[in-house]
């Protein structure tokens, strides 16, 4: 086996080695306190691995992700129900598993008629990540979710893979005062999104297929980051045995954080307030470098990717695909194109290697789509939604899993006492 030298205060170790299947390097310190007395420092993580994981590959250093080993450019187009599966179950569904998927996703939309009453209670103009982080973890008052047994998990998988675009278009819905619609058994996962977020109960309503295919590629593209933020918190709060929806609705709260999905909102809105300065590209680049301004050029800037984010690259071109194909232009479109080519040729930018990251160009689409500004964390949450059912189940599935409880090094007042 191969080891690492480590030499403390006199003393001589060895440390485990071990390599992934991409041939990452992993130190294994499980042992390095009870053999040396000294925990690893790492805030943020930017150096610790939480897990090992079959689930996600990225390579930030090349700007590669695959789900399952299959490159995004391969998978961005396919049904996103099918690449729900692939991330939960580990395999592309046979013609066999993916009819029983998608009856199972179709039979379980509809939320318990008393949850309806949860949304009188919600302030109108409430931020829709809190109605849906509340209404997921209410979801357990239904779905008990303490039963870990193959078959309620995978049914409380469905249930909530199905329930959660519901819930998010009846949480639109309530924003803007109109009538909930329900869902459609003959619908697609991306068009009933779309129909209950805009048809009206005065008319029918058809799903431009355009937008049906931007969603379904956009949902893909946000389907699983292997250890991001939400997904981490996902996998603590289910290291403690805690149930499916407990563990998601944590997730949702971390991924609305404005350094996190919360960014696609932030995106925007910056975009928007530089076109309302006249377009001074350079003076919020400025401000950027300039650390005292506090101003970040949100989504730019990724914690692995070092080069291109893959999945900017496809917003890329698919923000001005689907603005083309549907007639819009959108003057925002132009002012990201024109902030990311200054940016890319600032070398400060440049040093750090900060690239476009997938909030950069989604919020464009979305906003193509109709979509308020926010809900594009609620859409983000949508799409992740499969990845982060498919680190609890990786992680519950794990019987040699332990609670997570990381050490720290303390820097507070040693022993004293009020005399
Ligand atoms: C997502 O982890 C994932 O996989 C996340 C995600 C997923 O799919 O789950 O990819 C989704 O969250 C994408 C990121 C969305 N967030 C933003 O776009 C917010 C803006 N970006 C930054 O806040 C930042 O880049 C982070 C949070 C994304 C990453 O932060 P890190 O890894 O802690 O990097 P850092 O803050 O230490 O930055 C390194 C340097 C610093 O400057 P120096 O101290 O070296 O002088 O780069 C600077 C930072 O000040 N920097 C930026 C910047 N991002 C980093 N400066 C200006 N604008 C930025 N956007």
């Amino acid at each position: 086996m191969e080891t690492a030298k480590l030499t403390l205060r006199g003393q001589d170790y060895e440390l485990p080695v071990f390599e992934g299947s991409e041939g990452e390097v992993a130190l294994d310190v499980r042992n390095l306190r009870a053999k040396t007395g000294a925990v690893a420092y790492d805030p943020g993580f930017g150096n610790t691995g939480s897990c090992s994981s079959a689930i996600t590959f990225i390579d930030g250093e090349q700007g590669i992700l695959r789900y399952r080993g299959y490159p995004i450019e391969e998978i961005a187009d396919r049904r996103f129900s099918e690449v729900a599966y692939l991330l939960i179950y580990g395999e592309l569904p046979t013609a066999e598993q993916q009819a029983a998927w998608s009856k199972g996703l179709t039979y379980h939309t509809l939320i318990h008629e008393d949850m309806k009453k949860f949304f009188e209670g919600y302030a109108t103009k409430g931020h829709p990540m809190a109605i849906l982080s509340s209404m997921v973890a209410s979801l357990s008052t239904y779905y008990p979710g303490n039963d870990d047994s193959p078959e309620i998990v995978n049914l409380n998988i469905l249930r909530l893979m199905a329930k959660l675009k519901t819930i998010a278009a009846f949480a639109y819905k309530k924003s803007i005062g109109q009538a909930f619609i329900y869902p459609r058994n003959d619908l697609s996962y991306s068009a009933n999104f779309l129909r209950m977020m805009f048809a009206v109960p005065a008319e029918p309503y058809e799903v431009n297929p355009k937008v049906e295919r931007a969603l379904n590629m956009l949902l893909n593209l946000h389907a699983d980051h292997e250890q991001n933020c939400s997904t981490s918190t996902v996998r603590m709060v289910a290291s403690s045995g805690a149930n499916l929806f407990a563990s998601i609705a944590a997730g949702i709260c971390a991924l609305w954080g404005p350094l996190h999905g919360g960014a696609n909102q932030q995106v925007i809105e910056m975009l928007e307030h530089i076109e309302a300065d006249g377009r001074n590209y350079k003076k919020y680049v400025d401000m950027a470098k300039d650390k005292s301004s506090g101003f970040k050029l949100m989504g730019f800037g990724h914690r692995v990717y070092k080069n291109f984010d893959p999945r900017a690259k496809i917003l890329r071109e698919a923000a001005q695909d689907v603005l083309a194909e549907m007639g819009i232009d959108d003057p925002l479109l132009e002012i990201a194109q024109r902030l990311e080519e200054v940016a890319l040729h600032d070398p400060f930018f440049v040093e750090r290697k900060l690239y476009p990251n997938v909030d950069f160009y989604s919020g464009i689409i979305y906003r193509a789509m109709g979509i308020p500004t926010d809900m594009f964390t609620v859409m983000f949450a949508l799409g992740r939604l499969p990845g982060w059912l498919a680190h609890w189940k990786e992680l519950r599935d794990d019987e040699s899993g332990r609670i997570h409880r990381p050490r720290q090094v303390y820097t507070g007042a040693t022993e004293r006492h009020s005399g």
